[in-house]
């Protein structure tokens, strides 16, 4: 066995966390032969609420569940915390865009930031859920943690994408690899297939999808798949959104694939043309425990339009967060 892991799981009583703890619990996240310590960290009116989770990971009997405590002090909630989901946060309801939780939900994340960057490990991985995702990732960042270790979850879209370009082409899902989202876990997101390919024939997606299905079809259908999700379930997305976030922190721990790699929101250190510290969607490999970008690939001019359109998007989040005063 390893040495036991301290994991924090903000809105532990909600939607996703009622999924993605149970994943941690079972070993989903970090191997077979690592412990998790949970923190499971709410406001104080959800703490009973928490308490009756904690209650059934309890009753589970996980053999790599060490420890669970539920609080609602994030100084103890961020305790010495190795690896931090941030999914505490207002759901958006029906004809919303997710952009208008700001207001709602921006304040929550400084603080938060403030606490880990005080308390948790020093090399904290944090991976920001609860919506506007990205930009609250930025506000979490600002409080000053390790570069490259604030990320934002657009996982979901990229499995998303994986599963809609699967059902079109008949190609299956495990051999579909280099998928990439861009930009804002918004409906400016830009879920690219130019670089995807079947890696069992190398035979390029791009090259069987048709251009008008990729524009009209996939593009939106992906785009605005939250907001189908919730219209249809009468809630927006949970157990997906929590598988999502197992995928993101296990990729970050254990590493991605021999030739392939996944969309992660983190701070732009400048590429492909994406401003600085804006908290945008790239292609990325985890090698040795970090994220990093994939360098060097093409864009082309239909792309390069998507990418500035959904940068655009995030710096007008960026101006809603500073004419807050969140930062
Ligand atoms: P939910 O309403 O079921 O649960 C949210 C929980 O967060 C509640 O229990 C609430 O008490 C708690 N909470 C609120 N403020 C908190 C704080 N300061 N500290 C700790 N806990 C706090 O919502 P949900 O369905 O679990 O969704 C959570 C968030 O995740 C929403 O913002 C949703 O839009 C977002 N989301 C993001 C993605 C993504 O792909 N990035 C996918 C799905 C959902
Ligand atoms: C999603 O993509 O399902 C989540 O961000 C929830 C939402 O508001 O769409």
């Amino acid at each position: 066995m390893n040495t036991p892991v301290t994991v924090t799981v903000t809105g532990a009583a909600g939607q996703i966390a009622y999924s993605l703890l149970f994943r941690i619990a079972a070993g989903g996240v970090f191997g077979p032969t690592t412990p998790v310590r949970l923190r499971l960290l709410e406001i104080p009116a959800a703490v009973r609420a928490a308490d009756g989770v904690a209650m059934e990971l309890f009753d589970a009997a996980f053999p790599l569940l060490a420890d669970v405590e539920v609080t609602d002090d994030p100084a103890v909630g961020f305790d010495g915390a190795d690896a931090a989901f941030l999914v505490g946060a207002k759901p958006r309801g029906k004809g919303a865009e997710r952009a208008e939780l700001l207001a709602d939900n921006g304040g929550i994340f400084g603080p938060q930031g403030r606490a880990i960057a005080g308390h948790a490990a020093d090399d904290v991985r944090v991976l920001v859920v609860g919506n506007p995702a990205n930009t609250n990732a930025s506000i979490v960042a600002a409080a000053g943690l390790p570069a490259g270790h604030v990320t934002a979850m657009t996982r979901l879209d990229h499995n998303r994408a994986l599963a809609q370009v699967s059902a079109a082409s008949g190609v299956p899902v495990a051999r579909l690899q280099r998928m990439t989202v861009w930009g804002n876990h918004s409906a400016t997101q830009f879920p690219d297939i130019a670089e995807l390919r079947d890696a069992a024939t190398g035979e390029r997606l791009a090259d069987r999808l048709s251009p008008e299905w990729v524009a009209d079809e996939f593009i939106p259908r992906v785009a605005r798949r939250g907001s189908e999700i919730i219209d249809v379930r009468g809630a927006s997305s949970a157990a997906s959104a929590a598988s999502a976030a197992v995928d993101h922190m296990h990729d970050w721990v254990h590493g991605t694939p021999e030739g392939d790699w996944v969309s992660v929101a983190l701070p732009s250190d400048g590429s492909y043309g994406v401003p600085e510290g804006l908290v945008s969607s790239f292609p990325c490999c985890s090698v040795d425990g970090e994220w990093e970008i994939v360098r060097g690939l093409e864009i082309g001019a239909d792309q390069r339009a998507r990418i500035d359109a959904t940068v655009a998007d995030l710096q007008a989040e960026a101006a809603t967060v500073r004419s807050l005063g969140l930062v």
